[in-house]
């Protein structure tokens, strides 16, 4: 790409001093400079528009700088941006766990608010672990995730994850977790019933993205599954936790991907979409039971764990603004039709001998090609598909050789359209 031939300072900056996320920094070509976004298009520095065809991360709903959310955010901030979150609060705090509760899938009424997914899965782990402590029970110990799993990359969040490649390095400094297959999937694990009936009086929490399955290759689920690991969890005792960080705020075409089931979690984690892209922020929702397991005369019941920037005022503010637009904007019809068009010309790329599967759930369309390589996530095909497309205009980044198309929900159905002709154009000249 030409992007990087305008002289810019800060872009010689960059290539001196930045070390990019999940980026191989010997080979990977330079970044490429983006100096404004506006709706679903990503401005470079030489002029270029690129359509960011996967949501910037899975973090942008209602576009790039969408005239409400900056105003709400400029509104915040002339009051206040931050404040300590430990012992002060807030009306943007306050509001947005109120509002979060009020549409969480079950009763989830209390709302402990963090930084990022990672996190909210973090807390999520920490929480079910210290309440069985609390509860007087340390026997369980144990935690159950699915094969193909990812919840994040810090230690909790990556012995849950069950995506050997992003997480091998570290594996020795894990804690014990037992990994569930997927009935409807190749891959490796346990029988989930089988697990809970052996140890179930072992597990501190079983963890799960609910419905859609995303770096792992964007595995769709059959809702009955959904219903039976609630079942499986409610009988044997152990607090289910719905990592909805990639799912929730109707990427699945559902506000949360539980109401798939429906199922009722006993515990949420949200963060990407929860401020529509604009700011990090995370929550995790649980049970009254769980939180009133840590109310104690005795300190050393209290969850000791917080982040310099927890119930960050401006990202609440802008997500509650994001959450107004979801009601007044009819977002989730909008996810819907974009689930039909998808389901539409997915027909017909399911059709091409090069792809071994097509699958799709409210915005998120997911092609999974045959390669005859075995390296999987490491294969050369995801960067060279990447840089076909940024060529063409469009960002999509393949994992592996699953390649997913993921827009903020305001794509109009002709940009659906191009993306998906020249998605059939790349694919027919790389597989030629
Ligand atoms: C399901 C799920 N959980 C957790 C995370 C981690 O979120 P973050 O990258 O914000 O730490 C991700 C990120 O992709 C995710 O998809």
């Amino acid at each position: 790409m030409s992007d990087v031939t305008k002289p810019q300072p800060w872009i010689e900056d960059d290539r001196c001093h930045v070390w990019h996320p999940y980026t191989q920094m010997l080979t990977a070509p330079p970044a490429v400079p983006i100096e404004r976004a506006l709706g679903v298009y990503l401005h470079t520095t030489s002029g270029r528009k690129i359509l960011d065809g996967i949501s910037s991360w899975w973090v942008n709903i209602h576009g790039h700088s969408h005239p409400r959310l900056n105003q709400a955010l400029t509104k915040q901030a002339s009051r206040m941006s931050q404040v300590i979150f430990a012992g002060f609060t807030h009306e943007p705090g306050a509001r947005l766990a109120a509002e979060l509760s009020r549409r969480s899938p079950g009763r989830l009424p209390r709302v402990f608010f963090s930084d990022d997914g990672s996190t909210a899965v973090e807390v999520a782990l920490k929480l079910v672990y210290q309440y069985w402590r609390n509860r007087g029970e340390p026997g369980r110990r144990l935690f159950v995730a699915l094969d193909h799993s990812y919840h994040g990359d810090t230690f909790g969040a990556m012995a849950a994850g069950g995506v050997e490649v992003f997480h091998q390095n570290f594996r020795d400094l894990f804690f014990e977790v037992r990994r569930a297959r997927l009935p409807f999937r190749s891959g490796s694990g346990e029988d989930l019933g089988a697990i809970l009936e052996r140890d179930g009086r072992k597990v501190a929490g079983m963890i799960i993205e609910p419905m859609l399955q995303g770096a792992g290759g964007m595995i769709v689920w059959p809702a009955p599954f959904l219903r039976q690991v609630r079942e499986l969890c409610t009988q044997h005792g152990s607090p289910l936790i719905a990592d909805e960080v990639l799912t929730g705020f109707g990427r699945t075409g559902r506000l949360f991907a539980c109401e798939h089931g429906p199922i009722e979690p006993d515990l949420l984690c949200v963060s990407k979409a929860l401020t529509a892209g604009y700011l990090p922020l995370a929550a995790t929702l649980v049970t009254e039971e769980i939180y009133s397991s840590f109310l104690s005369e005795d300190r050393a019941k209290t969850f000791f764990h917080g982040h310099s920037y927890t119930g960050n005022a401006l990202a609440c503010a802008v997500a509650l603004e994001s959450l107004a637009i979801f009601d007044e904007e009819r977002r989730m019809s909008r996810v819907q039709a974009i689930e039909a068009l998808f389901a539409e010309r997915l027909k017909v790329l399911g059709t091409l001998p090069f792809v071994m599967e097509t699958r799709n759930i409210g915005g998120v369309a997911a092609i999974e090609l045959a390669v005859d390589s075995h390296q999987g996530y490491l294969s050369g095909l995801g960067p060279r598909l990447n840089a076909l497309f940024l060529d063409r205009g469009i960002l999509l980044r393949p994992l592996g050789n699953v390649l997913y198309f993921m827009p903020p929900y305001v794509i109009t159905d002709r940009e659906v359209h191009w993306v998906f002709d020249e998605i059939e154009s790349v694919l027919k000249t790389v597989f030629a």
